[in-house]
């Protein structure tokens, strides 16, 4: 029984090993963590509990009989983040490069099938050469097998990627097809194509990290949500992250107790909107000071400026943020605000997490750039997130609210349970500037008249009281008493139902 156990022991060490220590220091010597290091700060200390550690690959082409590593380049298993369950896998680039091979895709796919079993999110950690080449089409086999389970699961458990080193080809589609994306700065990269491919094809000369590092996917794509500074930052923060998300599609948003005051009241908002209607305020400062304890979770904060979307609490259920930002163009929708947004309105659906809109929207960004980019079918993408979400849905509306993206901005047009003003509220088909120009042209060259008639048109319609008298707006509200009455409102709708019709699935312009 001795000789057994030393015998475990022996392997078990090996295989913690992975790749041997001269490939660990060297992950290390890039300022990278291993992949069973990465674990030990995403877990609860004690909870993991990695399974197929024993499994090896079974290529025997190019010499690879005599090269098996127990575990074959990933580290799977589950265990807890803040006491809650997750699934996890960490590739192991000390190991063949992290590349996938058919064992290293099955494992992956063992947990993703347990987590969708049991309905738990999963998290992969990223760093891989991409498919093992020494397997070829095996390995492609395995990666379609892990995007079969992405799509499956897609709405079902929360999925989240960490990219923490090379993530390279078709093998980006995994995370592509995943929720959320974070990403390491200077040590991580995504593309289809590397920057070898590019320069052959496009002439191009590119590093790797302009080609697809943290700040391109960040800033200019849009593919990741966020950037962190290294490992350790990345993987505490996603901790935090993991504590906003529901385990899976069925089970609402998770509650934690609240120490912060539903009825408590914000008098600094009172003053937060400037009487000239052109001055930009900071619509983050609204969302810090609703949400409990101000603790505020930013997606995509880097990408798509002119709206914000992250999570919050309010009396300390999960709640998703989505609001237009006036310090950033205004406030304007545009195509990456359209679909930043848009994703964000469908996870919250897709998993039952209330929606909490605030708008300060002068309408679409227009211009040539936007219309041949195709705003009509991106903004469209916004409005049917809105209008198909069945969630509670709570809007407030700060100032402006013109014309289509007042009807998009989860308006009660399109099911909004409960929507507020504040008295600085402009609803209307536009500003009244442009508003005059168009409908008073005629007197286009008397300014004073024309003045008059703005001031007319402001009165009349700029101002929360024509939609009110219409109960498009629930009450018209002081804004220290946002957080309460939307706390009020949270209240009474937990218990909301509401089906779509029965269909296969909706056919949202992609
Ligand atoms: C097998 C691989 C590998 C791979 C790396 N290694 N990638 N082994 N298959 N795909 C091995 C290397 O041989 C090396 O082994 C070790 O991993 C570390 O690699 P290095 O090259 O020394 O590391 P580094 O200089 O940091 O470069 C990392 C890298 C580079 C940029 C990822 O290794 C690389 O370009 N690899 C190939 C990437 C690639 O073309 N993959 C296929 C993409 S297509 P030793 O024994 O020397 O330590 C694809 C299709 C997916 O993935 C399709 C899905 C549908």
């Amino acid at each position: 029984m001795q000789e057994v156990l030393e015998k475990l022991e022996a392997a078990r060490r090996a295989a913690r090993l992975g790749g041997g220590e001269k490939r660990i220091a060297a992950q290390h010597g890039r300022g990278k963590l291993s992949a069973r290091e990465r674990l030990e700060l995403l877990l609860d200390p004690g909870s993991f509990e990695e399974v197929d550690m024993f499994v090896e690959h079974r290529c025997v082409d190019f010499g690879m009989d005599a090269q098996r590593i127990p575990g074959d380049g990933v580290v799977t298993g589950q265990g807890t983040i803040n006491g809650r369950p997750v699934f996890v896998f960490s590739q192991d680039f000390t190991v063949f490069g992290g590349s996938l091979s058919e064992a290293h895709a099955e494992k992956i796919c063992k947990i993703m099938d347990r987590a969708m079993r049991v309905g738990a999110p999963v998290i992969g950690i990223n760093d891989s050469g991409g498919a093992r080449i020494q397997e070829g089409v095996a390995s492609l086999a395995g990666y379609a097998e892990v995007f079969q389970r992405n799509v499956l699961a897609s709405g079902v458990i929360p999925q989240i990627s960490l990219v923490m080193g090379p993530c390279a080809g078709g093998a980006v589609y995994s995370p592509a097809m995943t929720d959320f994306i974070f990403m390491v700065r200077d040590s991580s990269y995504m593309f289809v194509t590397g920057p070898d491919v590019v320069r052959t094809v496009t002439n191009e000369v590119v590093t790797h990290e302009e080609l697809g590092g943290a700040a391109t996917h960040t800033q200019r794509s849009g593919v990741a949500d966020l950037a962190f500074d290294n490992d350790v930052q990345a993987l505490h923060e996603v901790r935090r992250f993991f504590d906003f998300l529901p385990l899976h599609n069925r089970s609402g948003p998770p509650e934690r107790p609240s120490y912060d005051d539903p009825e408590r009241e914000c008098p600094a908002l009172d003053r937060l909107v400037p009487s000239n209607p052109n001055k930009p305020y900071d619509m983050m400062e609204v969302i810090l000071e609703v949400v409990d304890e101000g603790d505020f979770f930013e997606l995509q904060k880097d990408y798509a400026k002119n709206i914000i979307v992250g999570f919050g609490r309010i009396e300390g259920r999960t709640v998703g943020v989505v609001a237009n930002q006036p310090m950033v163009l205004a406030g304007c929708l545009d195509i990456a605000a359209s679909v930043k947004a848009a994703r964000f309105v469908r996870f919250c659906d897709c998993f039952n997490i209330p929606i909490l809109t605030f708008v300060d929207v002068p309408g679409f960004l227009p211009g040539t750039a936007q219309e041949y980019g195709g705003i009509i079918k991106h903004g469209a993408k916004l409005l049917f997130a809105y209008a198909e979400a069945t969630v509670p849905k709570v809007t407030v509306i700060t100032r402006k609210a013109y014309g289509g993206a007042y009807d998009v901005m989860s308006s009660k047009h399109l099911r909004g349970d409960v929507n507020y003003a504040w008295p600085t509220a402009e609803i209307a088909v536009m500003g009244p500037k442009g508003a005059v120009e168009i409908i008073f042209r005629s007197e286009k060259d008397d300014p004073e008249r024309l003045a008059a008639r703005e001031q007319e048109y402001r009165e009349r319609f700029a101002n929360p009281f024509v939609a009110a008298r219409r109960g498009f707006v629930d009450d018209i509200i002081m804004p220290r008493g946002t957080r309460r009455r939307i706390v009020h409102s949270l209240r009474w709708l937990r218990t909301k139902r509401l089906e779509n019709p029965w269909k296969k699935h909706d056919n949202i312009p992609l």
